[in-house]
């Protein structure tokens, strides 16, 4: 390739590039400046191309001129963020990387600066920092007034799961960190809050925090906290390692905070002290950790979302919930619990759930867990008018989950004991759902059940 046919390639290169690309020669006159450049310094091209730099941005003092530096000092500078008023006085922030091109004796024979416009990434990451700042102070669960909840607030029958919280009780015990698996809805806040308030830090706060829910740059201030001047917008405050002092922070999905700051965090935990962003001092920390995830732990390594160090070190306790489908036998007593709790809230008088209903919540894979659960007996208790029983047409599932499992347990039913006893089953189920529905009623139940009341009382004596 000739020298001019490299100056063309260069010229596309520039043009097709977004960020903006201004080259100066060895006599610091302009040979390109794109398009893009032109339109983040307001500047049109013709006014610099083939201009001498200095005469053309005489504006900017020599000495703080990266392009200068880097044509007659040989200084890179790498990455440098910069605020300027470009020539419609409108300020502008760029992240800058200058670089001089030497020739093989070392001398300088041109300089490269390249611009990002983060002009609008500056004004959208103060609006959150200034939000950040008007917001009052992160509140702890005692503060906002938020429902406290303890270990007997776990409703529990399955062994499998008790033995988790009899884990979780002795976690309470010490200040050890832990560690929860367990997917959506399986009471994985119930555990955290519940190992906090019945433990010796009870009398001090408790902070959660989804690391999930803020940009990853918020998160880092919200946890150290800043220095006044640290960056743009920071001021002095606190984080909530500081303000945890003494008591617990929840870090819920701490598979979503950032590989880097898993690592500083780890860093955190090791050293016991926390440096505020922009800081230099060192500040001693007392703080229980404790993190949740809702993926497999070993996946989550595995795919690098979460860091295999921070995970041993926050390990110390682990407690693994089990999601509902695999403790079905907690199905019945939660329904009955969440059954009373909403009666009260929604000012109705549901005695219980028919065994069909209940059958079909067996049924049924949860894969919003216990929350789930709840929300379809809030639906079913909000659903039912003067009734007692709240039965299959009270309860809203999602079909498409439901489907495959009521095939499946017929089939389990059908392999088990055969067809003379499930139809004996099915029989048996209608009638104590009519007699419920019927409160009691012998002729009405009959009347339902479409037989003649003889025959139910029959069947009565004999099965029930
Ligand atoms: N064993 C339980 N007994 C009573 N209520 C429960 C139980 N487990 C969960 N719940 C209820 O289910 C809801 C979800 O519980 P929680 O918020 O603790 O789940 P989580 O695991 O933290 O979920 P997520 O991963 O979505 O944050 C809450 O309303 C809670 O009261
Ligand atoms: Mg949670």
């Amino acid at each position: 390739m000739k020298g001019k046919e490299y100056e063309t390639l260069l010229f596309m290169l520039s043009e097709i590039v977004k960020d903006g690309v201004h080259i100066v020669n060895s006599q610091g006159k302009s040979i390109i400046y794109n398009e893009a450049m032109a339109v983040l310094e307001k500047t049109p091209r013709e006014d610099v191309i083939g201009k001498s730099f200095g005469t053309v941005f005489s504006h900017i003092p020599t000495e703080e001129s990266t392009l200068t530096k880097a044509l007659y000092k040989n200084v890179s500078t790498i990455n440098k963020r910069q605020t300027y008023l470009n020539n419609y006085g409108k300020e502008v922030t760029t992240i800058n990387t200058t670089v001089p091109v030497l020739d093989q004796s070392g001398k300088a024979i041109a300089a490269i600066e390249i611009s990002k416009d983060i002009t609008d990434i500056e004004y959208l990451s103060n609006e959150i920092l200034g939000m950040h700042k008007e917001r009052p102070e992160p509140k702890s669960i005692k503060e906002l007034k938020i429902k406290k909840y303890n270990f007997s607030d776990l409703i529990c029958k399955n062994e499998e799961f008790k033995e988790i919280i009899e884990t979780a009780k002795k976690a309470a015990k010490s200040s050890s960190s832990v560690f929860i698996y367990g997917e959506t809805g399986t009471g994985k806040e119930i555990l955290a809050q519940s190992i906090h308030f019945e433990g010796e830090r009870k009398d001090k706060l408790f902070f959660a925090q989804n690391c999930a829910a803020i940009p990853e740059t918020l998160l880092e201030s919200m946890l150290f906290g800043t220095v006044k001047g640290g960056f743009t917008g920071a001021m002095d405050r606190q984080g909530l390692f500081e303000q945890a002092s003494g008591g617990t922070l929840l870090l819920d999905e701490i598979n979503a905070m950032p590989f880097e700051l898993q690592g500083k965090l780890l860093r955190v935990l090791q050293e016991d002290c926390i440096r505020r962003i922009g800081g230099s001092r060192d500040i001693p920390i007392d703080v229980r950790i404790i993190a949740t995830v809702n993926e497999q732990p070993g996946e989550l390594i595995e795919k690098g979302r979460l860091r295999k160090d921070l995970y041993y070190r926050l390990n110390i306790i682990n407690l693994n919930v089990p999601p509902l489908r695999d403790r079905k036998d907690d199905i019945p007593v939660l329904v009955s619990e969440f059954i009373r709790k909403h009666n009260e809230k929604l000012g109705k008088e549901i005695w219980m759930m028919s065994e069909s209903a209940l059958k079909l919540l067996m049924t049924h894979d949860f894969p919003g867990n216990v929350r789930e659960l709840e929300n379809i007996i809030i639906s079913a208790v909000s659903l039912a008018g003067k009734e007692h029983v709240l039965t299959e047409e009270h309860i809203k599932i999602n079909k498409i989950n439901t489907r495959g499992n009521e095939k499946k347990l017929m089939d389990d039913i059908k392999m088990e004991n055969g067809l003379d006893s499930l139809l004996e089953n099915i029989e048996i189920n209608l009638i104590k759902e009519a007699m419920l529905t019927s409160k009691g009623n012998i002729t009405k139940a009959a009347d339902k059940l479409k037989i003649k009341r003889q025959t139910l009382q029959h069947k009565l004596k004999k099965r029930l």
